[in-house]
């Protein structure tokens, strides 16, 4: 029987065990398994480190939800991301969107460079300037849809066509959409990468990243190496939270993505707050590509305020509802002024603020930030 996507989400990781019928996936916390009398592992696990049972639960969970043919589960998104780059070639050209998430561009920079990686940094919104990247062999381009922090939309498939003329594998980082709401594989990503940190655990309380492969080839056997020989992998108790946290991502995602609409309209009406990034919005540049590409539009907004950088900085101070902190996707909303978080080369505006909006009432959020408008900047 084909199972939609809820059904699916709902019942990760709670097939029967098959050693003791558990319904909920057992945390396998050995390290180690014994060999059999003939010297063989007829359990079908040697070592933690190469293979666990509770995070090979996951990663099929996270392979059939992306609809991938393999997955890999690592000890955070960053290592899923520095797996892949670490796959690539010394000499080997990769296209980042200009406003990728900032922890990957600092990892390219800082440790790619060295590695002899060639990292390009485009505008993925303007095809002219994706084409004529594209015009030159390129073994990577790196999609971030809706992006980090400013919630830039890219065109999947549109990209995926011209990478895919010009000999270039795609990965899209489907952290913020999850599965659920964008199917990059189905509009031809090669690669999907999670950091399963957050929306996917879903209550601020586990690190994980994983790769999925849309279908398995050199790359897939290179990261397989690098997740097994270097050994960043997922631990079995965060991969069980993470099995947990997936199981309500359906009804989650559902709450996040109304409750962010609402704030998105309420912060769009403000005289205080001069742009929001929401693809939710009809007057968000993203907006048409969004309506085709994803089933909603997910629980991350950011705004730009009418005032100073310090204003920004005293709003995210004030608030009482969200909490000031970095990260995003758990049941508490939280907001962060991103340039301050991201550091002198920051490209994000000085007046930005991002708020992940959690599933309290969106009622009570609202007003939270109502108060903090006004009290700041009147
Ligand atoms: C879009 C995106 N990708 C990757 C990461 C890195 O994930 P982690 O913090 O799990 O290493 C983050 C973290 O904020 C992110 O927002």
């Amino acid at each position: 029987m084909k199972k939609s996507l809820e059904t699916k989400l709902a019942r990760a990781g709670t097939e029967p065990d098959s050693g003791t019928r558990a319904l909920a996936t057992p945390i396998h916390l050995a390290s180690t398994y014994a060999r059999d009398a003939d010297g063989e592992y007829s359990g079908g696990f040697v070592y933690s480190r190469l293979e666990n049972p509770t995070r090979a639960k996951l990663e099929d969970v996270l392979a059939d939800l992306e609809g991938g043919s393999s997955c890999m589960a690592f000890a955070s998104g960053m290592a899923a991301a520095n797996a892949l780059l670490q796959a690539l070639e010394p000499g080997d050209r990769v296209l980042f969107p200009h406003d990728i998430y900032f922890g990957v561009r600092k990892l390219a920079g800082k440790q790619f460079a060295k590695w002899g990686l060639i990292v390009e940094t485009i505008d993925m919104t303007a095809a002219h300037d994706v084409a004529k990247a594209l015009s030159q062999p390129a073994a990577l381009v790196w999609i971030e849809t809706p992006s980090n922090p400013q919630l830039n939309i890219v065109d999947i498939r549109a990209i995926a066509e011209k990478a895919h003329a010009a000999g270039a594998q795609v990965v899209v980082d489907n952290t913020w959409s999850t599965p659920l709401i964008t199917r990059p594989i189905e509009l031809g990503a090669d690669i999907v990468l999670h950091s399963v940190t957050k929306y996917l655990g879903g209550h601020s309380d586990v690190l994980g990243g994983a790769l999925v492969f849309a279908n398995d080839g050199p790359l897939t056997e290179y990261c397989l190496d690098i997740q097994r020989e270097a050994g960043a992998v997922l631990d079995p108790f965060s991969a069980w939270l993470a099995l947990r946290g997936i199981r309500t991502l359906g009804v989650r995602m559902d709450r996040h993505s109304k409750s962010a609409q609402a704030v998105a309209l309420f912060l769009e009406a403000h005289p205080g707050v001069r742009t929001v990034h929401y693809p939710g919005l009809k007057s968000d540049p993203g907006h048409s590509i969004a309506a085709r590409q994803m089933s909603a539009f997910g629980g991350m907004l950011s705004c730009e305020i009418n005032g100073t950088a310090e204003q920004a900085v005293t709003i995210a101070r004030s608030l009482t509802l969200f909490a000031n902190a970095t990260s995003l996707g758990g049941t508490e909303s939280l907001i962060e002024h991103r340039a301050s978080a991201e550091g002198p080369d920051s490209p994000t505006p000085d007046t930005l603020l991002r708020i992940s909006v959690g599933l309290e009432n969106a009622e009570d959020l609202i007003s939270d930030l109502n108060h903090a408008l006004i009290d700041v900047l009147n």
